[in-house]
């Protein structure tokens, strides 16, 4: 088919700055093809909005219900609203998303005061959840009614199906509920080795995000309703928070195509896999220091800064924490075993000169 674009990149050309740097996967692209052409329903009527419902169920129980969206901040801002009263609080690790990579979109646009926790690892557990989960009597304090947890973490780690069990354990004895920011819940089910629902809705998770554009998506995420007691008007606060696209089924469809079959475990079983493949040659490089431990597809590192300088001349990766050395290599699902390999030829010549 004719198309008067242009190619203005070198397909061949990837970094390690983020999963979100990477295209599509072709079977997500084939998948949209598929639900091109004639009319469907707008707003979520659609066919495939329809399907997809029976694909979530699969994965999380027949309770849960999915409501599809644009992005990841879009998911957590709009499933947060649904999760709190006007008055209500969110705890969260210092390091969550939603703190600090988010633009206070909590807070600007939802209202909502986040409860930040120090962590080590990025990972909350109910003694340091206590810090925050207090004084719901005083009304000079918001009122913690959520907890978000991120699975994997920010930092890479995963909370084990008991961690998330625990967690939600301790917020529902004390009335809260629980939120999982599930932006690369694929990669977090492939390293445990685990059904997804092992660690949301048998667990107690109230309410996830569910991320689809890291994990091969051109873009669109989900937010899955696990316990339909938790929240009010998804609905409508969707639509508020302008996460309810109209041509829906471009989104479902996506979606579908990921959780229909393996297409994503087989994606976060390889960028893990990439991510363990860098680690471990990491560690063969002396001066460099790995972080925390490697359970996802991300590397966080430690290296002197002249060479992360260097290096990024040649390969795209982030500062993390420029002052402390702190860099982040990031795995995709199309990282390959020679992008790795190259990478690393490179690290040892910087950090060589
Ligand atoms: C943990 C986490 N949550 C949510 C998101 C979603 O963000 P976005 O709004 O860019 O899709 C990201 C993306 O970096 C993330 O890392």
């Amino acid at each position: 088919m004719r198309t008067d674009a242009r190619a203005h990149h070198d397909p061949a050309v990837r970094g390690f700055a983020s999963d979100n740097y990477a295209g599509a996967h072709p079977e997500i692209l084939a998948a949209l093809t598929l639900a091109n052409g004639g009319h469907q329903i707008a707003y979520g009527e659609d066919d495939y909005t329809d399907h997809l419902q029976r694909v979530i169920h699969s994965h999380f129980g027949a309770g849960a219900q999915a409501y599809p969206v644009f992005n990841g901040t879009g998911a957590n801002v709009t499933a947060l609203q649904a999760l709190t009263d006007r008055w209500g609080a969110v705890v969260c690790a210092e390091s969550a998303h939603i703190n600090v990579d988010e633009g206070g979109a909590p807070e600007r646009m939802a209202g909502l005061k986040l409860l930040t926790v120090a962590t080590p690892d990025g990972k909350l557990t109910p003694e340091l959840i206590d810090r925050q989960a207090w004084g719901w009597e005083d009304e000079h304090r918001a009122m913690p009614q959520v907890v978000s947890i991120t699975q994997n973490t920010e930092l890479g780690t995963v909370y084990t199906p008991d961690e998330i069990r625990a967690i939600c354990d301790h917020a529902h004895e004390r009335g809260m509920k629980v939120h999982l920011d599930g932006a690369r819940i694929s990669n977090a089910a492939a390293s445990l080795d685990v059904p997804m629902r092992t660690f949301t809705s048998v667990a107690g998770v109230d309410v996830l995000s569910f991320g689809g554009t890291k994990n091969g998506m051109l873009f669109g995420e989900a937010i899955v309703v696990l316990n339909p007691d938790a929240v009010r008007r998804m609905n409508h606060i969707r639509k508020m928070s302008m996460q309810l696209a109209s041509k829906m089924r471009f989104v479902s469809v996506q979606l579908e195509a990921l959780l229909a079959k393996d297409l994503w475990l087989r994606n976060a079983r390889h960028s893990n896999a990439m991510a363990q493949r860098l680690a471990e040659g990491v560690r063969q490089v002396d001066g460099v220091e790995i972080l925390h431990e490697v359970q996802a597809n991300a590397v966080f590192a430690r290296l002197p800064h002249d060479v992360s300088e260097r290096l990024q001349k040649r390969y795209r990766f982030y500062f993390w924490d420029e002052n402390a050395g702190d860099v982040r290599w990031m795995c995709s699902f199309d990282t390959t075993e020679d992008d790795v390999d190259g990478f690393l030829v490179a690290l040892k010549e910087e950090m060589a000169r």
